[in-house]
This record gives structure tokens, C-alpha cells and sequence, in this order.
């Protein structure tokens, strides 16, 4: 049990975290890498979520693996400084989020419980969508975001009173604008709607359908509405878009390796220890890993870049380098995501702007 300070106490002590799935949108990259280990601000974004759920006080998580991918989740967190209690739990083929409620049920139980999407990243806590769930006495609690694309979401309509009237997954004609994003609260009701319902026209089990099952006989379905920003790193875009986030709101200035006098350091930059920047300009947000080498080079904002990466004469902007990349002469590499081990690289100096979506051990000469 978890007491809040206002005396509410959580029943909720476990949660899943669904990391299975393809991860299609994310190729090359995800050939290599499952999504949920991808690098957002140099850490991998399932961390982000197990952070989320530590502050939470949810100890006891099931994590949703694939066979592919189960060892690479495992890696990306098996130093866990929260001291959490992980248990794997393999789902064969990504029949869909209905499906992976499934596949958990023996790690369940009947016990109250979060599902998160372990590729998406949100701000603020996840007080609000407990509190709603145990203060209302809910079989669903699901989080909202207004989104400016619905067709692509499961969406909840709204009645009147604010109430849930209907849920859909990527409604042709929207009637509502509020997506339910990644994060759910479910009671054991939740297992009777899974084995219900059929694939959709897609082919999966989905988690709308449930909930719509839920609500059909008499569930209690309610919501939160986040106001704090949300990604789902499904695509480049996101991705980027979620770097430049976290960075703008969690770095702050801190320099461990060695900045040149002839090197010009602004704004909120972090620079980890045994890096060493030599000529070269740094224009935060940016995030730098340890024993990097950056030089003659100008990195602008809303930049990571990895461990062990070398930069020579280029300009990097709005890019996520990962571990030991290699960049150099290249006048500019903007809005890119470039996987571990590779390089992109110019004998000599390359004048135009590359915009790249490169997974690991990749070789560019341009
Ligand atoms: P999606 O982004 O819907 O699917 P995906 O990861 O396969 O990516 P793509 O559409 O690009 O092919 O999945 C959302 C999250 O849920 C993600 O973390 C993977 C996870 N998931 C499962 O664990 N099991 C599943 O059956 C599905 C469909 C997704």
C-alpha cells in the first residue's frame, strides 16, 4: 500500500509495461535496438518510465518482451537503481495491447494494476490517474491528451458531464480530439473484457475494444487528462521531439570533462566526464556523454550525443548521436538519429545539410 500525503491509500502495487511489438515506424534503427531502449537524452526511454512508476511507490513490474528482443530489454536495465522487482514476460507475436494484458494475467492475478506503452515518455507524475482510479473506484482510469491528429489514436468521446461515453481505436471521423495515450489503470474486470473480444480489422486484439467491452457491461470507465507534454517515439520526429523536451526541462549546466579555452561553452549543457572539447561551440539544450571528443566543431541545440563518440569539423543540430558515432567533416547534420558504432564521415569538408535516419554500425562517406 501506498499513502498518499492525503491520506488516499493505492491499492495499485504492480504494473506492465508493454516493450514487445515491431517497432516498424523506427527502422533500421529498431533492427538492431528495441524501441524502449533507444537513447532519449542519453538514457533508454523505458528508464523514464520505471522512474515514473518508482515515484509512484509501484515496486513489482511485468515487462512485455518479445523473444527478439527480451535480452536487450533486460541489459538496458539491469543496473536498476531503483532496486525495482522485474519480472519478463515473453508475448510470441504483438497480437495487440489487449493481447499483452493477456499474456500478463498469471504475473496479475486479480490484482488492481498500470499498463504503460514502454516507447512513450510523458511529463508530470502519475498521482493524478491513481488517485482517480482508487478514489472513484474505477475498472478503467484512462489517461488523455488533446492531440491534433486523432484519426491516429485511440480516442475517448466525451458526454456532458465530462463523462466517457465511447472509446475507438483511430476513428475515419473523429468526434473527439482526446487521445488515450499510454497510461492505464485497470481492475481485474479487465481480464473478462480481454477474452471477449476478437482481432480487429488489423488483426489485433485491442485495447479500446476491451475497455469498450468494460464500459458495455457496467464497468466503471473514467479518465485524467494530462497537462504535461507526451510522446509516443514511434517515429524520427517523435523521437526528436522528445529529446529536445527532456533536454529543454531536466539538464542543467554541468561540465565533468575538459572544455579548451579556445572552446565556448552556452546555456544548459552537460558534459561527462574524460570528454574533452577542443575549438568548439556548444549552444544548449545539449547533452554530452563520457569519454567523447568533439573538435574544430559547433554542436547547437536540442542535441545528445553518446559515450566514446569522436566529432571533427561539423556542426550537429537537433540530433541524437549515439554511443562511440563518428561525425566528421560534415558541414551540418541536423534532425538526425544515428545508431551506435557508425560513422558519417567526409574526406573533405562536405558543404551541405544532411538530415539521417542510420541505425547501428553503419558507415556513411559522403
Ligand atoms: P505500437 O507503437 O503500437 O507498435 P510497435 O511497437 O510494434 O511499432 P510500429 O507500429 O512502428 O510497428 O506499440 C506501442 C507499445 O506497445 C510499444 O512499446 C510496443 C508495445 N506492444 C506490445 O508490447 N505488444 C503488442 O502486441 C503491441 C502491438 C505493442
Amino acid at each position: 500500500m501506498v499513502d498518499f500525503m492525503d491520506g488516499i491509500s493505492m491499492t495499485i502495487e504492480k504494473a506492465i509495461i508493454l516493450a514487445a511489438g515491431r517497432g516498424t515506424r523506427l527502422r533500421p534503427l529498431t533492427h538492431t535496438i528495441p524501441k524502449q531502449a533507444i537513447p532519449v537524452a542519453n538514457r533508454p526511454i523505458i528508464h523514464y518510465v520505471l522512474e515514473q512508476l518508482n515515484c509512484a511507490g509501484i515496486r513489482e513490474i511485468g515487462i512485455v518482451v518479445s523473444p527478439d528482443n527480451r535480452e536487450q530489454i533486460k541489459r538496458s536495465i539491469d543496473r536498476n537503481p531503483w532496486e525495482l522487482k522485474f519480472e519478463f514476460i515473453e508475448q510470441k507475436l504483438p497480437l495487440g495491447l489487449a493481447h499483452a494484458v493477456i499474456v500478463c494475467k498469471e504475473f496479475l492475478k486479480e490484482e488492481p494494476f498500470l499498463m504503460y506503452l514502454g516507447d512513450n515518455l510523458s511529463g508530470g507524475s502519475l498521482d493524478g490517474i491513481l488517485r482517480t482510479f482508487e478514489s472513484t473506484n474505477a475498472d478503467a482510469t484512462l489517461m488523455l491528451k488533446e492531440v491534433i491528429n486523432p484519426q491516429q489514436f485511440g480516442i475517448a468521446e466525451i458526454g456532458e458531464e465530462g463523462e466517457i461515453t465511447r472509446v475507438i481505436e483511430k476513428p475515419e471521423n473523429p468526434k473527439s480530439n482526446l487521445a488515450i495515450i499510454g497510461t492505464y489503470c485497470f481492475s481485474s474486470k479487465i481480464h473478462q473484457a480481454t477474452a471477449s473480444i476478437v482481432p480487429s480489422k488489423r488483426g489485433e486484439l485491442e485495447i479500446t475494444d476491451a475497455i469498450q467491452h468494460l464500459f458495455a457491461n457496467g464497468g466503471i470507465v473514467n479518465s485524467e487528462t494530462l497537462d504535461s507534454w507526451w510522446f509516443d517515439c514511434g517515429t524520427k520526429d517523435d523521437l526528436l521531439e522528445a529529446n529536445k523536451t527532456i533536454l529543454d526541462e531536466s539538464i542543467s549546466r554541468l561540465i565533468e570533462g575538459n572544455v579548451s579555452d579556445d572552446s565556448k561553452i552556452d546555456g544548459q549543457v552537460e558534459v561527462g566526464e574524460g570528454t574533452t572539447i577542443n575549438n568548439s561551440q556548444i549552444m544548449g539544450s545539449v547533452k554530452i556523454g563520457k569519454n567523447s571528443v568533439i573538435a574544430n566543431s559547433v554542436i547547437e541545440s536540442a542535441t545528445s550525443i553518446g559515450s566514446e563518440c569522436s566529432i571533427n569539423n561539423s556542426t550537429l543540430q537537433n540530433t541524437i548521436l549515439m554511443d562511440n558515432g563518428t561525425i566528421s567533416n560534415v558541414k551540418e547534420v541536423e534532425n538526425s538519429v544515428i545508431g551506435k558504432n557508425s560513422s558519417v564521415m567526409s574526406h573533405s569538408k562536405f558543404v551541405g545539410n544532411i538530415q539521417l535516419m542510420i541505425g547501428d554500425d553503419t558507415e556513411i562517406l559522403l
